[in-house]
Order: structure tokens, then C-alpha cells, then sequence
């Protein structure tokens, strides 16, 4: 049997973070040998929120920046095929194809579409935005896509991604699968700050590209128990972003659990507490930091990564667009018409 295909990624839009590794990154580079993988750089998502000429022109140097991201965490571009969105024009029509296929309110009552609205500062939904999950449906069935992982935010997008398949098959005939929406377990990585989520954008993230120096400030200016003014006060560990990025960093529970033990106790510095997240969290970076270097001294090469894997994705999107139309009837239009002018050509002639 053939293997199963997995499609998922990110918009460009700067470096990736912790946050991104223990959401998404490490299960991608789990499931990429389970799965023939694709990870779309969707700057045509991004152009729903952010589309002046200097967000388009971003777009270069932060589609390598998040492809050099993927890589230093582990994925293999031997069995991975990262690739940009819009120099595929076919999964455009793919779009359009689908856009017939889900009403206006089932995309108006997305929560995630009107939150977007709201972060990008906009009172109106655009157009675009609101088509975002159709064209996401889109970049998911052009490679006939059976899993995709995402995060809760983005659930719902597969979900209409299985109604627009289901309604395409019932209209036109077998074609699409069913996509499945693959969500990771674990819980959304608090900001540096502790607010809710981790983002460039609240300026409360550790970089997957940050240097020592750069973790060991971050870290040492992060919030902990704001109750708690002095070492020999008995703090709460529960919901303390210090003590989250333990969990979910520091591989050395024993020290965790003491370190948790002597802070409820009271007994432990705050510093103590954060050079030894310092610590786990180099030990998280370092590797990545090694790999990193090695792409990076080879220029060219991240563009050549996606530009190769673009033109393999473009192929197979030309093949589905070919086949949707078949099956459509869309294709037999023009056929049944030429038919026509050539017989009347010989009909003329003859
Ligand atoms: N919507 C994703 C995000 O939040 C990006 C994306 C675009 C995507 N197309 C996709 C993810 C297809 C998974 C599958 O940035």
C-alpha cells in the first residue's frame, strides 16, 4: 500500500519559537516517517491579514528563516517537502473550485476567522479571510492530503476541509479523501510574561534561534508568583511559567520535582529556579543550534530545499487540477466544442 499523506505548515511570518516546538514541531518531526510529508510555507494565507508590499517582501527571508526552524528541530528534508504557496497558481483554481462548495454562515461563524479579524486591527472581515479555510482546504486536498496536524485553532479548518471533499464527491463522484485533523495533546505554551500564549507579536517568546545570551535574559526576566516577594516565602508552582517550562522542558524530573518541593516550602531562590531552566532549555537548543549552523554555511542551499520542493508539489497539483476538471465536466466543455468547429472545418473542406 501506498503511504498516507500528511500536509501541514505554517504562514511566514517571522522565526519560530518554543512555543511552535513542543506544539507542533516535534510531533512534524515524529509523524514525517510515518508519512510522506509536505509543509506549506502559506504566504497566501499570510496576504489575509498582512499584504502591504514590505509584508510581501518579508516573505523571502522568512520563509528561510522558518524552513532553517523546521530543520534544525529535526526535519529531514529526504522525506519532508517544505514549499511556497503562491508559486503554485494551480491550488488558486483549486480555490475557486471549492468556493461553490460551503455557504457564507458556515465560514461566518468561525470564531477563529472573527479573532483574526480582530488581531489584525481590521473592523471588517475581508473577502480573502473569509475564504482562509477553503484555500486551506485547498492546499490539503491538491495532494489529496489524509492528515493533518494542527492546533485547536485551526481544527475547525479541517473540518470544513471534510464537508468540502464529502460535498465534492457527492456532487462530481469519488475523488477526494477525507482528510483527518491530527491535534497534539499538549496544552498551549504560556508567553515568558505568562499570558495565555506564547507570540512574537505579545514580545514574550524564546526564539528557536536564540543565542545563550538572548535565553539567559528572557529567562531571567520572566514572571513567576507575583505573591511571592522574597525566597523565604512559600510560593505556588501551579500555573507558574517558570515552573510550566520545567514540565515541559527540563528532562531531569527528580530535579524538577525538587526544585517544586523547596519552592512551596519556600527554600528555593527564584534565580536558582531559573538558571537551572536556563540550563534544560540550552540542552533543548543546543542540538538545533548544531544543525542549524550546518545548513547555514551552505548559501543557497534552504532556497534550493524549497524551490525543488516546490516544483515536486507543483506537478502533483497540476495532476489533481487536471483530474478535478475531468471529473467535473469542466474539461469536456472546450472537448465537445472543439469537436464541433473541427467538424464544421471538414465539413467546409470536404
Ligand atoms: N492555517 C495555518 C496557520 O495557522 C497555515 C496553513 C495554511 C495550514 N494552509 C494549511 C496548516 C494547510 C495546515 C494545513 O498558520
Amino acid at each position: 500500500m501506498s503511504q498516507k499523506i500528511l500536509l501541514t505548515g505554517d504562514r511566514p511570518t517571522g522565526k519560530l519559537h518554543l512555543g511552535h516546538y513542543v506544539g507542533t514541531l516535534k510531533n512534524r518531526v515524529k509523524l514525517q516517517h510515518d508519512y510522506k510529508t509536505y509543509l506549506i510555507i502559506a504566504d497566501l494565507h499570510m496576504l489575509t491579514t498582512k499584504n502591504t508590499k514590505e509584508d510581501i517582501d518579508a516573505v523571502t527571508q522568512n520563509a528561510c528563516d522558518m524552513v532553517l526552524d523546521y530543520l534544525a528541530v529535526g526535519i529531514d528534508p529526504a522525506v519532508s517537502t517544505p514549499y511556497l504557496q503562491s508559486a503554485i497558481p494551480e491550488v488558486c483554481e483549486i480555490n475557486t473550485l471549492f468556493q461553490n462548495l460551503v455557504t457564507v454562515p458556515r465560514l461566518e461563524r468561525l470564531p477563529s476567522l472573527k479573532d483574526m479579524v480582530r488581531d489584525s486591527n481590521k473592523d471588517e472581515m475581508p473577502y480573502g479571510l473569509l475564504g482562509y479555510p477553503v484555500l486551506q482546504s485547498a492546499d490539503i486536498l491538491c495532494v489529496k492530503g489524509n492528515v493533518v496536524p494542527v492546533g485547536k485553532d485551526n481544527l475547525a479548518h479541517v473540518e470544513i476541509t471534510r464537508e468540502i471533499a464529502r460535498r465534492f464527491n457527492h456532487l462530481y463522484g469519488d475523488f477526494f479523501p477525507e482528510p483527518e485533523a491530527l491535534v497534539g495533546e499538549v496544552p498551549t505554551l504560556v508567553g515568558t510574561d505568562g499570558d495565555a500564549k506564547m507570540s512574537k507579536s505579545l514580545n514574550n517568546a524564546i526564539f528557536l534561534s536564540d543565542d545563550t545570551a538572548a535565553v539567559k535574559k528572557k529567562v531571567m526576566s520572566m514572571f513567576t508568583d507575583p505573591n511571592r516577594l522574597t525566597a523565604d516565602t512559600p510560593g505556588t508552582v501551579e500555573g507558574n511559567p517558570v515552573f510550566i517550562y520545567h514540565d515541559a522542558f527540563n528532562t531531569n524530573k527528580a530535579e524538577v520535582e525538587d526544585l517544586k518541593t523547596r519552592y512551596r516550602a519556600g527554600k528555593v531562590g527564584d534565580v536558582e529556579v531559573k538558571e537551572k531552566l536556563i540550563t534544560a532549555i540550552e540542552e533543548v537548543l543546543n542540538p538545533m543550534r548544531e544543525t542549524r549552523a550546518k545548513y547555514e554555511s551552505q548559501s543557497g542551499l534552504l532556497e534550493e530545499i524549497i524551490l525543488d520542493g516546490t516544483a515536486t508539489v507543483r506537478e502533483i497539483v497540476k495532476q489533481t487540477v487536471f483530474d478535478m476538471r475531468k471529473q467535473m465536466g469542466l474539461a469536456a466543455i472546450t472537448t465537445r466544442m472543439r469537436r464541433r468547429v473541427e467538424k464544421r472545418k471538414k465539413a467546409k473542406t470536404g
